[in-house]
């Protein structure tokens, strides 16, 4: 079974309800590859209205979840209230999150099993800042961020988990890695699997790229062996998610 080519819109903390709501009809009235799998993934106070108003075809993600099944944990969100509305995935360490609001990586891969215990699938984002790369990090963070999860996951619940590769210094930059820089890392990824969780995992996990994505550069990172799709962040409110969308027809 060949990977599912797999795209994700974050739309990070944009939208209105009117906004989001032209957003979602004009993706359920769009010809999208049928064979691409799209998740959008809303802020959370729009995920009810986005997973009423989507067609079946279309997965609904969080941009984040709390680890803890309820309680006394203020402004988050637990895995069975997304499961409660229909949302059935779930970002989870992305860099906005791991830079902005200092989340370390044994919280992340807490959330991550959480989610994936609760039978949500995940949009795992790892990724190096421009300084690590400059230093030649970027495997050694990527490991790193993987070694986390790593411990928390069963070898088969990797099943449940699309590997976001976005290095930071893509996010929202307009400066996308090249196809050899993406295909590069995402193929280092791809060997740890190999050699951390198994050979299947390797074989059938998703790696997908985000960082400046748009229509004009999609097309030649999904030629390289190892992108089997996008997260798409700016790109994503805009109606060019579409050709995002399709850049394999
Ligand atoms: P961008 O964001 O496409 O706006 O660079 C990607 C992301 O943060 O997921």
């Amino acid at each position: 079974m060949p990977r599912q080519f797999f795209v994700g819109g974050n739309f990070k903390m944009n939208g209105s309800t009117e906004s989001i709501k032209s957003i979602v009809n004009n993706l359920n009235s769009a010809k999208l590859d049928a064979s691409t799998e799209v998740v959008i993934s809303p802020p959370a106070l729009y995920l009810p209205l986005t997973r009423e108003l989507a067609n079946e075809k279309l997965g609904v993600a969080a941009q984040n979840v709390f680890d803890k099944p309820n309680g006394a944990f203020t402004g988050e969100i637990s895995v069975d209230q997304l499961k409660d509305i229909n949302v059935n995935w779930t970002l989870v360490g992305h860099s906005e999150r791991r830079v902005i609001l200092k989340e370390g990586d044994e919280f992340i891969a807490r959330k991550v099993k959480a989610a994936v215990e609760g039978g949500l699938g995940v949009i795992f984002c790892i990724g190096e800042t421009l300084e690590e790369r400059e230093a030649n990090k970027t495997i050694e963070v990527v490991t790193r961020q993987l070694n986390a999860v790593a411990k928390e996951l069963t070898k088969e619940q990797w099943a449940q988990v699309v590997i976001a590769y976005e290095p930071v210094w893509a996010i929202g930059t307009g400066k996308v890695a090249t196809t050899e820089q993406a295909q590069e890392v995402h193929a280092a990824i791809r060997k740890w699997l190999h050699e951390a969780i198994s050979a299947q995992a390797s074989a059938n996990t998703r790696i997908i790229y985000g960082g400046s994505v748009s229509e004009k550069n999609c097309r030649d990172l999904a030629k390289e062996a190892d992108v089997d799709g996008f997260l798409v962040g700016g790109a994503s409110l805009k109606p060019a998610f579409v050709d995002i969308v399709n850049s394999r027809l």
